[in-house]
């Protein structure tokens, strides 16, 4: 048997055919919008490395998560740009703050939108690191009362899920714990577990205003060489509680979420991370690639490689794009 008899050409004649057989198919309730809140009013800042994103005050807030619902989108991840930062982060878990705010006019306007939170004190912090600094160090277990604290201010506010994106040890079972006691049990944790140190957030620093003012966050954040450490991270997370894991950054990673995908049950999202979306974006527009087909075949490429939710800053285009049946 074998070629003649057998042609898989046979199957690809047609669109049709093509559709029909087509193993993987991404759809707007896939996607996870991230945006950036900042305080003030009437505020659409262009972030000058990611363009289509913006810092929003959260009347301008309101208008784009309207735009991205009418599309189809059913997520959004919130990350706060504080007024002011401090060495113990002390607006990241304010009841007044830029994210609980937020939240609030969110649930307020749109009651069936699922509201995630990024929770973690980079961009709170004076240092710019995601733990608390002692002695020149980042100090773990310090840093997590005051995650559980601003976990907690969100889930007040009315956020349906938490994301801890710090990488300290036993995050998530201080945050679990401390929502369970305060009587948010239905709080969800997406927790960002495989998060490796790379150079794709360089864009995200600018928007967050999150760069590290010393060192680097490779005491923290995973190597990127390593694949074993991912899975001793997963396993270690959905054993304290969480109730979702991530990979990230995606695209240089998708290895790790097909293993991730293979060996637990729980639901992966993986992230898009803004380097990623910047290099798009700049090849697109030198003509160089074609955006739409482009994104297409990434986002499907994520979920191929196993991801159930995908965090991308394409989430609008894509999800109109997908209701035309352009993608
Ligand atoms: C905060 C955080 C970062 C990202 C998400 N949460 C930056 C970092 O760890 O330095 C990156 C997201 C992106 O690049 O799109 N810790």
């Amino acid at each position: 048997m074998g070629f003649p008899t057998v042609r898989l050409r046979r199957l690809r004649t047609t669109r049709a055919w093509r559709e029909m057989l087509r193993e993987t198919v991404i759809d707007p309730a896939d996607f996870i919008y991230p945006l950036f809140v900042v305080h003030g009013h009437g505020v659409r800042e262009p972030i000058e490395a990611m363009p289509g994103v913006y810092h929003l005050s959260t009347d301008t807030l309101l208008e784009e998560v309207g735009k991205a619902t009418e599309a189809g989108i059913k997520a959004v991840l919130l990350f706060g740009v504080a007024a002011h930062k401090d060495p113990e982060a002390h607006e990241a878990w304010d009841d007044e703050g830029i994210v609980q705010t937020a939240i609030r006019a969110l649930k307020a306007q749109f009651p069936d939108l699922v509201v995630m939170t990024d929770v973690c004190l980079c961009g709170y912090t004076d240092h710019g690191h995601c733990g608390l600094v002692v002695d020149g160090k980042i100090d773990n277990d310090s840093t997590l009362e005051v995650l559980a604290d601003v976990a907690l201010s969100h889930a007040r506010a009315g956020a349906d899920v938490v994301a801890p994106s710090d990488m300290m040890d036993g995050r998530v079972r201080a945050i679990r714990k401390a929502l369970d006691s305060e009587g948010f049990s239905e709080t969800v944790i997406m927790a960002y577990s495989a998060k490796y140190a790379s150079a794709f957030y360089g864009p995200f620093r600018e928007a967050a205003h999150s760069a590290p003012q010393f060192g680097d966050r490779r005491t923290y954040q995973m190597d990127p060489a390593s694949r074993r450490q991912a899975i001793r991270e997963v396993t270690l997370d959905i054993e304290e509680g969480a109730d979702v894991v991530m990979v990230k950054p995606a695209l240089a990673y998708l290895d790790v979420i097909r293993e991730v995908r293979d060996r637990f049950e729980v639901p992966l999202a993986a992230y898009n991370v803004s380097g990623e979306y910047a290099m798009v974006k700049a090849a697109a527009a030198t003509g160089w690639v074609d955006e739409r087909a482009v994104v297409g075949e990434i986002l499907t490429g994520i979920k191929r490689a196993g991801a159930d939710l995908i965090i991308t800053y394409h989430a609008v285009d894509a999800a109109e794009w997908l209701r035309r049946g352009d993608l």
